[in-house]
C-alpha cells in the first residue's frame, strides 16, 4: 500500500522531515490500527493514502490503484469510488444539513438512493433525530457520527478514519465501532484507524505505531514495518540529530 513514503516539507524555520521511510502493507478486509504520539506523523500518512497529500517520495497504491500516477481529477474519482474518509476535524459543510453531508459522496457519484441510503447511514450512528440539523446545530461527537455516516453511506472498499471515536462518550463510541466492524464482516471493508483508544486498537486485527515519521509494527517495538532501506534502521525512534531542521 505504502512504500518508502518520505514527506518534507519546507516551512519557516527550513525542512521539515516529517515522514522518513514509511511502509505499511494492507490487505483487503484487513483493520489496522495506527497509534503513536501526537505530531508523529498519523494524519499526514492517512492522507498520503487517501491522495490528499502527495509524499516527497516514495509509492502510495490502494485498492491495486498506484496514486502516483493521478491527476487530481483521476484523484477525486478514486476517492468517490472506492473510499470512504473520516477526518479528524470532520470537514462537514456547514450549509448542508446532518442528511445532506452524509449524502454527498452518493450524490457525487449520482447513485438514485443517495437520501435513502443516507438516513440509512445517520440511522446506524443512532442520527436520525438529527437530521435536518445542521453541523453548528450539532455537538462535537454528533458532527463526527455525520462524519462517520457519510464516510460508510457509499459501502466503499476502504475506510480510513483519523480518531473516529475520539470525541464520543464509551457507549456511543462502541455502537459505531460495532457498526464499522459489521461493515468489515458484511462487505469486506478494509479499516484503517488512527486511535488513542487502546480497546479500539485492541479488536483491530494488527496495530501499528507511529514514531517520529516512521511506523513500527505494535508487537515488536523497534522493528520498522517491512524495514526498507539499511539506511533506516531502529535508531530512528531515537530524538533529531544535531543536524535535524527541529521538528515541532
Ligand atoms: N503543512 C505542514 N507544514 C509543516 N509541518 C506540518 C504540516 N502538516 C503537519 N506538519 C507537522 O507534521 C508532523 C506530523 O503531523 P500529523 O498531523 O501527521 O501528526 P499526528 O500524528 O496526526 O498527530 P495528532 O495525534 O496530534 O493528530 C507534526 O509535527 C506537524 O506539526
Ligand atoms: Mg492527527
Amino acid at each position: 500500500m505504502l512504500s518508502d513514503i518520505h514527506l518534507n516539507l519546507v516551512g519557516g524555520s527550513g525542512q521539515v522531515n516529517i515522514l522518513r521511510g514509511v511502509n505499511l502493507s494492507v490487505d483487503a478486509g484487513e483493520t489496522v490500527a495506527i497509534v503513536g504520539p501526537s505530531g508523529s506523523g498519523k494524519t499526514t500518512t492517512l492522507m498520503i493514502m487517501a491522495g490528499l497529500e502527495r509524499p516527497s517520495s516514495g509509492t502510495v497504491q490502494v485498492a491495486g490503484q498506484n496514486l502516483n500516477d493521478m491527476d487530481e481529477d483521476a484523484l477525486a474519482r478514486f476517492r468517490r469510488a472506492h473510499l470512504g474518509i473520516v477526518f479528524q476535524s470532520f470537514h462537514l459543510v456547514p450549509t448542508m444539513t446532518a442528511l445532506e453531508n452524509a449524502a454527498l459522496p452518493l450524490e457525487f457519484s449520482h447513485a438514485r438512493d443517495a437520501r435513502d441510503r443516507a438516513m440509512a447511514a445517520l440511522g446506524a450512528v443512532g442520527l436520525e433525530a438529527r437530521a435536518l440539523h445542521y453541523p453548528a446545530e450539532l455537538s462535537g461527537g454528533e458532527q463526527q457520527r455525520v462524519a462517520l455516516a457519510r464516510a460508510f453511506a457509499s459501502a466503499p472498499k476502504v475506510i480510513l478514519a483519523d480518531e473516529p471515536t475520539g470525541n464520543l462518550d464509551t457507549e456511543t463510541g462502541r455502537r459505531v465501532v460495532e457498526h464499522l466492524f459489521r461493515l468489515r464482516e458484511e462487505h469486506d471493508t478494509t479499516l484503517v484507524l488512527i486511535t488513542h483508544d487502546r480497546e479500539l486498537a485492541a479488536e483491530c486485527g494488527r496495530q501499528v505505531r507511529m514514531e517520529d515519521g516512521r511506523l513500527y509494527e505494535a508487537a515488536t517495538p523497534g522493528t520498522a514495518v517491512a524495514s526498507g532501506t539499511p539506511d533506516t534502521p531502529a535508531a530512528s525512534v531515537m530524538p533529531g540529530t544535531p543536524g535535524d531542521s527541529g521538528r515541532a
